[in-house]
């Protein structure tokens, strides 16, 4: 029985849990709003055929950008959700056509990391069965509790699962379960497989495996999950994967001529893009001079007409007590890591705009916890990391990208006149650094700071 297959996205609620005062749909993680990446996963699924988003209705002018056939071919309709989510669903059903077999899938579009093989799942089952839902084991033992806060039961574990989204049904049967809902005047609140279970209990529901990923994001400690979950989806970017292919692409990378610069360029040329490489050393360029930058990238489009990616691998390492740092190298730390990029970022803008182009900066693993002995570098890399966030954002509508490779320790000449020699096995090899940079480059990712380590090249090389 083949047939048609509908995916809903419920945006309908305000997010009261997350308390951002804004509904939780749309903030922003990596770059787009979390009702956005639900989309993208859903529109990119091969198995599904149409979407319609459920939103809520005061805030559902928020979501004109998403309706543009070129990037979300699959999304017909936005239409405003209802009081509670059972309101939603049923919103939902009243603009699906009545072929009772069409499959529909009900979606909460705060679960941004469902999968292909989850709504495969999903939709597959609906060939054996009417109703289905999606679930997970629980690591927590499940209590039942009565209104004195005493415990009344305690289910075995084995048999419980945690529900999550997708639920889906054939048209038909999700159709008449809320029919006879209706007619109950004790109806409550419940999820779309609890209406089905309630009120058409012969009807089997087929249970496929979620995923610990497949998260709600429900309290506020949930929104940093997830942008943990989205630095983890993206940097398993694989380092010794095939190079991808940048021909045509106008490459522009400041410090470009020793360590990970150097290493870009040379691999930027295999992959087949045009690469202008601009260093002090070089071409006698200085990154933190704002007329210089800016010329540079003006000789670059005036003889190419485009750019599509603007690296800067630029930096210095000095380390040792601050209070014994001359004044005149802390500012130049500060310069080189810190004023570069912004200088850099701020005038690639304009022409990356015209290509939907890509700004790429380099952080450290420092960024997260400052160091002793090297506190302006760490954090002015820690600055890099909010300035790809912030920039992200502001740039989302125009297109352009912006993501930070933090690389761990990297066998780069900077390293060595830093630390001295280290083992080498422990170190990172900078043409893996700039390998993983041009599948970065030739992504979709923004906002991201994406980790490359020794050890996930190493398991690559191994497996
Ligand atoms: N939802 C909906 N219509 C409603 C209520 C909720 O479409 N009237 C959607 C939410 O937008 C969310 C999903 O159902 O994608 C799961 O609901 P929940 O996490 O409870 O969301 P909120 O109701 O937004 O959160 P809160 O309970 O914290 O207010």
């Amino acid at each position: 029985m083949s047939s048609r297959t509908v995916a809903v996205l419920l945006a309908g609620g305000i997010g009261v849990r997350v308390g951002l005062g804004i509904p939780k749909q749309l903030i922003k993680i990596a770059g787009k709003a979390i009702v956005e990446h639900t989309l993208e996963v859903v529109n990119a699924s091969p198995v599904i055929d149409e979407i319609i988003i459920v939103m809520n209705a005061g805030a559902i002018d928020q979501l004109d950008s998403l309706m543009d056939r070129e990037r979300f071919p699959k999304l017909t309709q936005i239409i405003p959700g209802g009081e509670t989510r059972n309101d939603s669903t049923q919103a939902a059903l009243a603009v699906i056509d009545d072929d009772p077999d069409t499959k529909v899938l009900f979606h909460d579009a705060v679960r941004p990391f469902v999968n292909d093989r989850i709504l495969d799942d999903c939709v597959a089952a609906l060939d054996h069965y009417d109703a289905v839902d999606t679930a997970i084991p629980s690591a927590d033992t499940i209590i039942q509790v009565d209104d004195a806060s005493h415990i009344t039961a305690i289910p075995d574990r084995s048999k419980l699962r945690r529900g999550q989204t997708p639920q889906a049904f054939r048209a038909g049967t999700i159709r008449r379960a809320y029919e006879l809902a209706a007619q109950d005047e004790s109806f409550h609140a419940t999820d779309d497989c609890g209406v089905v279970f309630t009120y058409l209990p012969e009807t089997p529901i087929m249970v496929v495996d979620g995923t610990a990923e497949n998260m709600k994001v429900t309290e506020p400690i949930d929104v940093h999950i997830a942008d943990k979950l989205f630095q983890l989806q993206s940097s398993s970017l694989a380092a010794d994967e095939e190079l991808p292919d940048l021909s045509d692409h106008v490459v522009v990378v400041f410090g470009g001529s020793y360590g990970i610069g150097e290493s870009i360029v040379r691999l930027a040329r295999q992959s087949g893009a045009a690469v202008h490489e601009f260093s002090r050393s070089s071409t006698g360029t200085d990154v933190r001079s704002r007329s210089q930058v800016k010329k540079a990238l003006k000789a670059v489009f005036e003889q190419t007409g485009r750019i599509d990616a603007v690296v800067v691998t630029a930096g210095i390492l000095q380390v040792g007590p601050l209070t014994r740092t001359k004044t005149k190298q802390i500012e130049a730390g500060i310069e080189i890591n810190f004023l570069a990029p912004v200088i850099v970022a701020r005038a690639a803008h304009k022409y990356l705009k015209r290509t939907g182009g890509q700004v790429l900066l380099f952080t450290s693993s420092s960024h997260t916890r400052g160091r002793a002995n090297y506190g302006v570098y760490s954090a002015s890399k820690a600055a890099v990391v909010n300035l790809t966030q912030s920039l992200a954002e502001e740039w989302a509508e125009d297109g352009v990208t912006i993501n930070c490779i933090n690389p761990q320790r990297t066998h780069t000449p900077m390293r060595t006149n830093a630390f001295g020699e280290e083992p080498l096995d422990t170190l990172l090899d900078p043409d893996n650094v700039a390998a993983v940079s041009l599948q970065v480059l030739d992504s979709e990712l923004t906002g991201q700071v994406i980790a490359v380590r020794v050890e996930d090249i190493r398991d690559k090389k191994t497996t």
